[in-house]
């Protein structure tokens, strides 16, 4: 009985051996694996703070680039509670009025010339793309000598975006080991990234710029859809007003039926 046991146990453990072998050895498929696409922006444009903070770090960091033509500064203004003289000392860098549309200064001929490819307006990005994919755009930059800007990105390979937050976020290594794959039959090479290593370390740390990163992702969700920001923070008031109104019509009630009962 022990004997059968053992053979048992032993053929189990070879079975589950091969069967992990093969998975690990890449008897699977030849997808090349994307885990940055588990990295989430949690985004919400509830906290006015932190679409003030991303508002703020995109006039500093994008908008060199990247104009947002369907908002004025009027807008973000009073939508995010920014005070007009507010505004304009810590928003408007580029010489327009408040009343103008958010447009970067920079002629969009000149930055196809620079970049290859003119930096998209990106008033509706997060809408087109979603705020995740923004997300893991920023955080996806890498170091790659092999690149015009020095440097290449995980979501959007070879992109013509130089990595304009190297100072705030760090430079990182992108790890790369090749893994052996069969498809349809035949064995191939896939790239397999392995994560980010940093190579210097930015002023803010991780966790900082993951923040950083978000109210940039925040400020641009609010952009997409300007009255979101203040439809979500009413409707906190219309639920309060619900919940007390329906306290008043249940105590109304008792007193109307107090004499019938
Ligand atoms: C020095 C100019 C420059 C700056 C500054 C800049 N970008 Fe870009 N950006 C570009 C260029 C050029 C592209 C086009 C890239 C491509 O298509 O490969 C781009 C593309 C993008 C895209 C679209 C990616 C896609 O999938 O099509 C997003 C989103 C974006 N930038 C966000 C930002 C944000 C957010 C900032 C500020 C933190 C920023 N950019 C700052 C030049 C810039």
């Amino acid at each position: 009985m022990r004997k059968l046991l053992s053979c048992l146990f032993v053929a189990l453990c070879g079975f589950t051996g091969i069967a992990g072998a093969s998975s690990g050895g890449g008897g699977g498929g030849c997808t090349p694996n994307a885990p940055w696409e588990q990295w989430h922006a949690n985004a919400s444009v509830t906290s006015l703070s932190s679409l003030q903070r991303g508002a703020r770090n995109y006039v500093n960091y994008c908008l060199g680039c990247h104009s947002l033509q369907y908002m004025r500064y009027s807008r973000i203004a009073e939508d995010l509670d920014i005070g007009e003289q507010q505004a304009k000392s810590n928003l408007i860098f580029t010489g327009a009025s408040i009343h103008d549309y958010v447009k970067s200064a920079m002629p969009a001929k000149d930055a196809e010339e620079w970049f290859g490819r003119a930096p998209p307006d990106l008033s509706l990005i997060a809408r087109a793309r979603g705020a995740d994919y923004i997300y893991q755009f920023l955080k996806g930059f890498y170091v790659d000598e092999g690149r015009p800007t020095g440097a290449n990105n995980l979501v959007l390979k070879d992109t013509a975006m130089p990595y304009v937050l190297a100072n705030v976020g760090g430079q990182h290594k992108a790890v790369f080991t090749l893994q052996k794959c069969v498809e349809n039959g035949e064995e191939k090479m896939v790239r397999h990234f392995d994560g980010l290593e940093t190579v210097v370390p930015g002023e803010l740390s991780e966790e900082e710029y993951d923040g950083f990163v978000r109210d940039i992702v925040n400020f641009l969700q609010y952009v997409g859809e300007p009255v979101q920001a203040k439809r979500q923070r009413l409707g906190v008031w219309v639920i309060l007003f619900l919940v007390v109104f329906t306290l008043f019509a249940w105590m109304l009630k008792k007193e109307i039926w107090k004499d019938v009962d």
